[in-house]
């Protein structure tokens, strides 16, 4: 009932899609081999709030997140920021393309949802 399928056959490389999933956004992001390589090679010691990219996603290619900024709640906007993932420009916050705060006030990173991948084509958020 509270679950939404989503097609990614229809999410372009590079490209990030908003849905409305439970009353919020939802971000469901094809991540290039660039951002995916970029992103596992972050330091843990570099991040506010230190998660792996690879604890954060079920494949590489595919980040889904919550598009709920964790300072006040605002909506951030996709491929926008310093580090080439969100930006929320109520008070600035930039996450990166792991959906992970990298500068601003915001306190942790961009939550994500549980979700699971019905076939290579299909994945079910809720
Ligand atoms: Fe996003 Fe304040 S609500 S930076």
């Amino acid at each position: 009932m509270s679950k939404i399928e989503i097609k990614l056959s229809e999410i372009p490389e590079g490209k990030s899609v908003t849905f409305k999933w439970r009353g919020k956004p939802l971000f469901v992001r094809h991540r290039s081999p660039e951002e995916i390589n970029k992103e596992a090679e972050v330091a843990l010691t570099e991040l506010r709030d230190p998660q792996h990219d690879l604890d954060r996603v079920k494949k590489p290619e595919w980040i889904i997140l919550i598009g709920v900024c964790t300072h006040l709640g605002c909506v951030p906007i996709a491929n926008a920021g310093e580090f080439g993932g969100y930006y929320c420009p109520c008070h600035g916050s930039h996450y990166d393309a792991s959906g992970r705060i990298r500068k601003g006030p915001a306190p942790t990173n961009l939550e994500v949802p549980s979700y699971e991948f019905a076939s290579d084509e299909l994945v079910i958020v809720g």
